[in-house]
């Protein structure tokens, strides 16, 4: 299937992806464009760099998100985007963009949910003081990471840990298991029923 990765900050897991790409492991997935609501941020820079086109949209240049979400489902369309993959994109999704995708949008989120949804999961995790930790890949609706899990791996959290040796961790995880659900996705082998899904053989 056609993807678009949405990213708004470091891009390291549209990094990820792109080099999963690149190494035949996005199975029949691949990466058409990176949408992105910070034109400044680095990940917009990365895709210039892998070739990727970039849709690059200031929210605060629409009149509301219903414009501007809109606008990126255009965009969407016109280049037959079929899967939409959320890798750091730290906006809520209405229904103009989920409504034309259901069930085709997923987000990676660095917790196990539902522990620690909504930003700063890791640091959340730490103050909490938590031993187990972990990533989740999940469906998204118009909730803040409040979608079906699709796939969950565990991270412990050691002692002495700081927030950033943890997301270290947190990340390499993540780099792993965001291009083999991707991959399963693409491939239409994830099925949802109800809150429970399923990934195909
Ligand atoms: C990742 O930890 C992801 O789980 C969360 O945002 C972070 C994005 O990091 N949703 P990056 O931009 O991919 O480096």
């Amino acid at each position: 299937g056609r993807i678009a990765v949405f990213a708004s900050g470091t891009g390291s897991n549209f990094a990820a992806l792109v080099q999963a790409q690149r190494e035949g492991r996005l199975g029949g997935g691949s990466i058409e464009l990176l949408v992105s609501d910070k034109p400044e941020a680095p990940v917009a820079q990365r895709a210039e760099e892998a070739g990727i086109p970039a849709l690059l949209l200031r929210p605060k240049d629409f009149a509301g998100r219903e414009q501007y979400e809109a606008a990126i489902v255009a965009e969407l369309q016109r280049r037959n985007i079929g899967l939409v993959v959320l890798a750091g994109y730290m906006r809520l999704i209405s229904p103009v963009l989920l409504a034309p995708y259901a069930g085709r949008i997923i987000n990676i989120h660095p917790s196990l949910l539902p522990a620690f949804a909504g930003k700063d999961a890791i640091g959340q995790a730490l103050e909490y003081g938590v031993k187990l930790t972990g990533v989740t890949v999940h469906f998204v609706d118009g909730g803040m990471d409040t979608g079906p899990v699709i796939a969950q791996r565990s991270v412990e959290v050691q002692s002495g840990d700081t927030a950033e040796s943890l997301a270290a961790r947190i990340h390499q995880v993540e780099y792993a298991l965001y291009p083999e659900v991707v991959s399963a996705f693409a491939a239409g082998k994830v099925e949802l029923n109800g809150r429970m899904t399923t990934i195909a053989e």
